[in-house]
């Protein structure tokens, strides 16, 4: 069990740009989350994250998962890389890799997620696009633990947006991606504060000794813009 008065060590999955990543990184620097990012791993090696990463003296990883021959294979290599390390809670930040059932269940109770929708609607890919073309009115980002079904471990947190009439996937995306940068450092800090566990029994969400019944609503109603962390040019 973590000490909570240590920073709690995490490892930080990354495929893409980190904006996530950046919001993590920039909320630890505020001191708003005690948290010792030991490492970043991308299965992608040119992810504009491992820049990030870099820049903030964090040691960023790729591990190419083409290189492997199976997912197996390639599943066994990132946990052997990400053990090294030893952290107590392994962040998946836009990690666009599936990843197989033994994975998960190492990491069981302790590997969050953020996804682009309001869970349970939308799991999968292509979010934003999908809920533009049901015609949906809000929209939104959930983090929650990873369990063996795809977006389907319990939510913690969700946060919400609507969606205005002429929003396209790219305007959507990132209001929805402001609200991302909200709520996932505020989880990982409840988590580092030992406030919030998986009960794996009843697979529900614990915070603060209490069951949840639903996700906890976190929106930012100010949508505040300057939290979009575009990659630079
Ligand atoms: C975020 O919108 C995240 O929710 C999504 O990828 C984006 C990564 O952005 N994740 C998924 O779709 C997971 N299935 P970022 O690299 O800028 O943090």
């Amino acid at each position: 069990m973590h000490d909570a008065s240590a920073p709690l060590p995490i490892v930080v999955l990354i495929s893409g740009s980190g904006s996530n990543l950046q919001a993590i990184i920039d909320a630890a620097a505020r001191k708003e989350l005690s948290v010792e990012i030991r490492a970043v791993i991308s299965n992608n090696p040119s992810a504009f994250g491992l820049e990030r990463a870099r820049r903030a003296g964090i040691p960023a990883l790729a591990l190419d998962h083409k290189a492997f021959p199976d997912r197996d294979v390639f599943d066994t290599a990132l946990q052997t890389m990400i053990d090294r390390f030893e952290p107590a809670l392994v962040v998946l930040a836009g990690f666009m890799r599936i990843l197989g059932p033994g994975f998960v269940t190492h990491y069981l109770g302790r590997m969050l997620n953020i996804h682009p929708s309001l869970l349970p609607a939308f799991a999968g890919l292509d979010t934003h696009n999908r809920a533009l073309e049901a015609g949906m009115r809000e929209h939104g980002a959930s983090v929650h633990f990873v369990t063996n079904e795809l977006d389907g471990g319990p939510v913690i947190v969700q946060a919400r947006v609507p969606i205005l009439p002429d929003d396209n996937v790219k305007t959507l995306a990132q209001r929805v991606l402001v609200q991302e940068h909200h709520i996932y450092p505020v989880v990982i800090h409840w988590f580092a504060e030992g406030r919030l566990q998986l009960d794996q029994e009843h697979n529900q969400v614990v915070l603060d000794g209490t069951p949840l019944t639903s996700p906890v609503d976190y929106t930012d109603a100010d949508n505040n813009p300057q939290t979009t962390y575009p990659d630079p040019q």
